[in-house]
Order: C-alpha cells, then structure tokens, then sequence
C-alpha cells in the first residue's frame, strides 16, 4: 500500500493548497456560528459556503457534511465541512471518525491531497487525528487487476490545527499515524483470503512483523503442539491439510515492567463448521474467524512503537476447521493441555477449544491480567448487534479497568455475566466438560467453558468480537470488511497498566 505522508502546518485555511480542504465544525447552538475558519471561507467564496450551509440545512451535528466548489477563489480546489457534534460530548472516537471519514471520501473522489482544519476544541487529539487519517485510507486492493487497480490514492495530508503545533503535538500525530498503520495491518489479514492466509503462513508474517519491531516470537509447528500436549488444538485442526501453529509473542520493556498482561487471539484461518458443516450463505467471511490472532499483529506492532513499561505477551492457537476423514468428530472426548477431559458436541464450536488450550498455556505465566479475544458466537451478535463487542470478567476490578480503556479507545463493547445458572449446560454425562450448551445464552455458555480452563488465574477477561470483526457496511472509522475493533481498547488497556 502507498503510504500516507501526514504534515501539519499552520495557516490560514484559505491559503492551503490541496485538492480538498476538510473543516471539522463544532456545533455552538449559536445560529450561523460555525467559527472563525468556516467564516473566513465563507468570505472568501464570497458567501458560497453560507449558501450552501442553508442549503443542505447544516448544522454541525455529528456526522453531517456539506461540500462546495471554491471554482479558484481560494487555494483548495473542493472545501467539506464535518460535523463533529457539541464540543462537550466530542471524545476520542468522534475525532478518530471525523479524521477517517474526510481521509475515506477525499481519497473516494481521487483527491491526492488533503488539508484537514482542526478546531480549538481538538487541539490536543493529533495522536487520535494521525490515527484517523491513516486509518481512513484503509483499502484491499492486493488482488485488482487490470482497470480494478485504483488509479490514484490519498498520498499528503496537511494537518492544520487552530494554534502552532508543539513539538510534542507533532510526534503524536506521527505515533498515531505508526497506530493506523499496525490496525491496518491487522485489517489485511482479516481480509486475506482463506487459500493464503492458513496457520503457517500467519506464523511467518506473525515472525517477521515481530523481527522488524524487537519482539520475540516462538512457534510452535503440528509435532511440538503434540509433544506439549495441545490436544484440543489437535483435535480441531487436525481435518485440514493445513496443519495448526501455536504463535507465542513476548515485548519486553527496557524500563521496570509495571505489570503483566498476556493477551491470547483465536485463529481459525477458515471455519467451515468441520463435520457439522455450515450452511453455504455467509461461509466466505468464516476466512475472517482468524481476527483474535489478527488482532494481536497489530497491537503488537503498535506496543513496538508505544514502548509502555509493561511485560505483553501476545498468543495465538492457529487451525483451520476442515472436514475431512481425519476430522474431528461430534461424540469424540479429547484430553486438553490443562488436563480436563471435553465431550465434543458439535465441530462448529472449535473457537473455545483452541483458547481452552492457549488459556491453559497462557495462565501459566502468572500474568496480572488475561484476557482473550475472538470471534466466538454467532449468539454474540443477535445479543448486541454487529457493531458492539461482548466482554466478561472474573472480577470486577478487571471489568472496570477494561471498561476505562473501552471508553478512552471509543470502542462498542458491553459488559455481560458470567451467569452460573447456566453452568449445568456445559457439564457432561461422559466427560468433565462439555463443549458447547444449546442456543439460548450461546455467548455466555461459550464463556462459562472458557473459565474452565484458567485454573487459579484471578483477573480474565474474555472479549466476543463475532459482531464487530469483519463488517458489511462501514462504521465510523471502519470500513467494510476486517475492521481491527477490539485493537484500540486493548492498546489503551495496556498504556494504562504502564501508569
Ligand atoms: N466462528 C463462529 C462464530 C461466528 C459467527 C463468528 C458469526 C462471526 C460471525 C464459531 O466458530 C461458531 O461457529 N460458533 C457456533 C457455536 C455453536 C455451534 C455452539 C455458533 O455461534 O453458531
Ligand atoms: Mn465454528
Ligand atoms: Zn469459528
């Protein structure tokens, strides 16, 4: 992908040359007043912009926008004004949205350069802006050919913020600019397809992304997850010629490590429900049950570049859920690497057997908090819709902490029980644990096996990103497609660890 070249500069808007000068408006209540930037504009197309803002009935509110042709009064060719919503509920997600939405439609209209006015009230958000517009410029276009090959892409963009840039401002937009990238990174794996992306070739990208950033990494091939006794890992992955890997990422700090946090990423590069086959509809986006694992590419890439004082481990069981004559089969009872026996019930519930083990693996690093993430339920998204995440939590000192990095990250994600009542639907008659309940309560059944396995590992946190992983429309800084949610939260998770 052509990079992104952000600038910041500080001008007046009218003097910035660039295909499409972008204007972030606050919305005061104050009829007609949309501050100084816009005003000056207005005077400048001699009273254009305040025709077109009737026009279109513009009043800043979140998500609006009104476009108008400068037809060479000024040095941009196109000015757009957002609206960002009132300046006290304006928070970070709001910002991020308003930097990718003028980034997506700017390169939308093959405009190769952007200049983006900031108002006052987002004086301090550059990190969150660079985060944005690198975020915003996000496409899949590996595999066009031909006339499908995007003629042109967003190549610059001029930050231009109310006050003169600090130093300090200037290396937040640029450590927020290295944050879209690794989410972006993330986001391509999600979206490559099944036939490329299996457990062995995530494993290599998985070792040189760790190579280029000083993080170690440890793999473990289909022998050594045998030898260690990874048996539900086996057990699922053993249906596909594609044998599983077992990726373990370690970033140590230089400072005194504050705390440590292991975070562990389901990878099935393909689900096709094994024996217990699923329908035909929908099957192609089951290449993106593998966002868990996608997910820790680029956290670890951006805590590469955060450098927090905190020990992180990123870990991921990788398989691909085939049906095959060596396929695992519903009736079969598997050992695990905690020990437990599990009656299989259905092959489509493969998720939670992958992080029973990796949970197991995980746990014993003794780390101040576990957490896992993974495209577990479809019963999570007709809980929450496909745009919010579910997470659970042992304690409710991991859940508030989790929940602060939720908001600072602006992320949807909604706390659920871990509801005993229905711990009798994991239990089996053949075995110490049943796989999976029935469909009611799908998502906390599916947690309440997963606590199965963390033996006396206090603070867990389980994250469902069944919704929100891979979307068919675009959501605020997301586009259609992988989207990386869940990244954001656990980066702030972590920064907040670091003190
Ligand atoms: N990967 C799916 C869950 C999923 C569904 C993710 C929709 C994203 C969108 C998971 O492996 C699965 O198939 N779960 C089953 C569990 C059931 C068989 C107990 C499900 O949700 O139907
Ligand atoms: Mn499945
Ligand atoms: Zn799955």
């Amino acid at each position: 992908m052509a990079s992104l070249k952000i600038q910041s500069k500080h001008a007046a808007p009218t003097e910035i040359a660039a295909d499409v000068l972008a204007v972030g408006v606050v919305a005061t209540g104050k009829k007609g007043d949309f501050g100084p930037a816009v005003a000056a504009l207005d005077e400048a197309l001699e009273g254009a912009l305040g025709k077109a803002i009737a026009k279109e009935e513009f009043t800043a509110k979140r998500g609006q926008s009104v476009e108008v042709q400068t037809l060479g009064r000024i040095e941009a060719s196109v000015v757009v004004l957002h609206g960002l919503g009132e300046a006290e509920a304006l928070k970070g997600d709001g910002i991020r949205t308003f930097a990718a939405k003028a980034a997506r439609s700017a390169q939308a209209s093959k405009a190769t350069t952007l200049a983006l006015v900031v108002p006052e009230v987002l004086e301090k958000a550059s990190r969150t802006i660079g985060e944005g517009l690198e975020l915003g410029v996000y496409r899949f276009t590996k595999y066009f050919t031909g006339d499908r090959v995007p003629k042109s892409s967003l190549e610059k963009v001029t930050v231009v913020p109310a006050t003169k840039p600090t130093a300090e401002w200037k290396k937040q937009l640029e450590l927020g600019q290295k944050i879209g990238a690794a989410i972006n990174h993330t986001r391509d794996l999600g979206n490559e397809p099944p036939n490329t992306l299996f457990p062995a070739s995530y494993a290599e990208i998985a070792a040189k992304m760790c190579k280029e950033n000083g993080i170690e990494c440890k793999v473990f091939d289909f022998k050594e997850i045998q030898r260690r006794g990874m048996k539900l890992i086996q057990a699922v992955g053993q249906g596909s010629v594609n044998e599983p890997r077992f990726v373990h990422m370690t970033y140590t700090p230089t400072k005194k490590a504050k705390k440590k946090i292991v975070l562990i990423g389901k990878g099935i590069t393909f689900d096709s429900g094994g024996l217990s086959i699923k329908p035909a509809p929908g099957m192609g986006d089951m290449k993106s049950d593998m966002s868990g694992a996608g997910n820790l590419i680029g956290f670890m890439q951006a805590i590469a570049a955060l450098e927090p004082a905190v020990e992180v481990h990123a870990i991921a069981p990788l398989a691909e859920n085939m049906p095959d004559g060596k396929a695992y089969r519903p009736g079969d009872i598997w050992g695990s690497f905690d020990g437990k026996t599990v009656e299989i019930v259905n092959t489509d519930a493969e998720g939670r057997l992958l992080l029973a083990d990796a949970l197991a693996y995980a746990r014993a690093l003794q780390p101040d908090l576990l957490i896992d993430n993974a495209t577990l339920t479809g019963a999570c998204v007709v809980a929450l819709g496909a745009n919010c995440s579910a997470f659970y939590a042992t304690t409710d000192e991991a859940a508030a902490a989790f929940q602060k990095a939720v908001e600072a990250a602006g992320e949807n994600m909604w706390r659920m029980p871990l509801l005993e009542d229905l711990r009798d639907q994991v239990k089996s008659d053949v075995a110490d644990v049943k796989q999976a309940g029935d469909r009611m309560g799908g998502s906390i059944t599916a947690a309440l096996f997963l606590r199965e396995f963390i033996g006396d590992q206090k603070h867990w946190i389980h994250v469902d990103i069944a919704g929100p992983a891979f979307a068919d429309k675009a959501f605020g800084w997301s586009p259609k497609g992988a989207t990386g949610h869940g990244v954001l939260t656990f980066l702030a998770l972590v920064e907040q660890a670091a003190g």
